[in-house]
């Protein structure tokens, strides 16, 4: 009996064994402690059979299954602890990152040309102390044009190819009926510039429906036409960042008088003459002159005790002189190549 009940332990120790070191996971593993060391677990029965043994035989019977008992627990225990670590082991190489891999980088943006243009252009005339306004591009007949001297008979409109929205309503033709509106609201003395989007129904190779101008504005008690000279060439010269010499030609707008056209020596070629200033080594950049008496009567400011001088000019192209650009479209093509090259 005890011989037999001896060799049926080691079977069953040795069954506990092989399925313990071959346990693939935790379930499985705590499955067999029950299936051997459970309440009714193969081993547990072992020792509740020592009671219907012969009495000499139970000392060294239960001696045999408490030890079998303690070596299936630290059987257990042991691949317990390795299971577990293998789980570990598993999970941090499922998570592992590879630092070495390339990111996924964020492109870095630019300012467009003309942004970036017109803020210079806001800098150089902030150093001179001019205030930056804006006004509305949805503009009514009085500021765009009435105001600015240009009656409705007046050849002037015809230049403009106004958009309409109705018959008083358009979109502006140019930046300065924000003149109007500042000189209504701010009293002299004034120094101010208008950046913005102006419109004209009018598109081919050197035309755009839509364009940006910086219209300027100084009024006082005796601003001069030196001033308006003075102030010009600092910005020009500011600009494009060279000692370009500056010629100011008599011209026409219905709200300045005087009126002037100025040039400045081409920066292509150095005034040397080329394709751009066909040959004559000046480019003409902005118009000019003495505020008119009837725009400041428009606006009720008394035109023998204030003087002004205002300017308007184009930002497209001399953002396109400024930085060798051949091809108004390109500034509204927003090719990524061309935008690039201006980060
Ligand atoms: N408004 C004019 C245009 O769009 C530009 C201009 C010329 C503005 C002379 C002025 C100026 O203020 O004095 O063509």
């Amino acid at each position: 009996m005890s011989n037999s009940s001896e060799q049926e332990l080691d079977k069953l120790v040795g069954d506990a064994r092989t399925a313990i070191r071959t346990a693939e996971d935790l379930a499985t593993l705590d499955a067999i402690r029950v299936q051997f060391l459970g309440k009714r677990g193969s081993i547990t029965r072992q020792l509740k059979q020592i009671g219907t043994m012969e009495p000499s035989l139970r000392p060294r019977f239960g001696l045999a299954v408490n030890r079998a008992k303690r070596t299936l627990e630290l059987d257990i225990e042991r691949r317990r602890d390795q299971l577990k670590d293998a789980a570990v082991a598993e999970q941090l190489t499922q998570d592992a990152i590879d630092v070495t891999l390339p990111g996924r980088g964020s492109g870095v943006g630019g300012v467009h040309p003309i942004t970036r243009a017109m803020q210079n252009m806001e800098d150089i005339f902030a150093h001179m102390g001019f205030e930056t306004a804006s006004g509305p591009e949805l503009e009514d007949d009085f500021h765009n044009f009435e105001a600015l001297n240009i009656p409705p008979d007046h050849p002037a409109r015809a230049m403009h190819d106004t958009f309409y929205v109705d018959a008083s309503t358009l979109l502006r033709t140019h930046t300065s009926p924000v003149q109007i509106r500042y000189m209504r609201a701010h009293p002299p003395p004034i120094r101010v510039i208008a950046p913005g989007r102006v419109y004209r129904c009018d598109s081919d190779v050197t035309h755009t429906p839509m364009f940006h101008q910086i219209e300027g504005l100084a009024v006082d008690r005796t601003i001069s036409f030196a001033d308006l000279k003075g102030v010009l060439t600092v910005f020009l010269r500011n600009f494009f960042e060279t000692e370009l010499k500056v010629r100011f030609r008599p011209s026409y707008f219905p709200f300045t008088e005087p009126s002037a056209e100025v040039d400045m020596s081409c920066v292509l070629c150095g005034a040397a003459g080329c394709r751009v200033c066909k040959q004559s080594g000046w480019l003409e950049v902005l118009g000019c002159g003495m505020v008119h008496p009837e725009v400041f009567r428009h606006v009720g400011l008394d035109d023998e005790a204030n003087t002004g001088f205002a300017f308007g000019l184009g930002v497209e192209r001399l953002a396109m002189l400024r930085y060798g650009v051949d091809d108004l479209r390109l500034f509204f093509e927003n090719d990524l190549g061309f935008l690039r090259q201006f980060r």
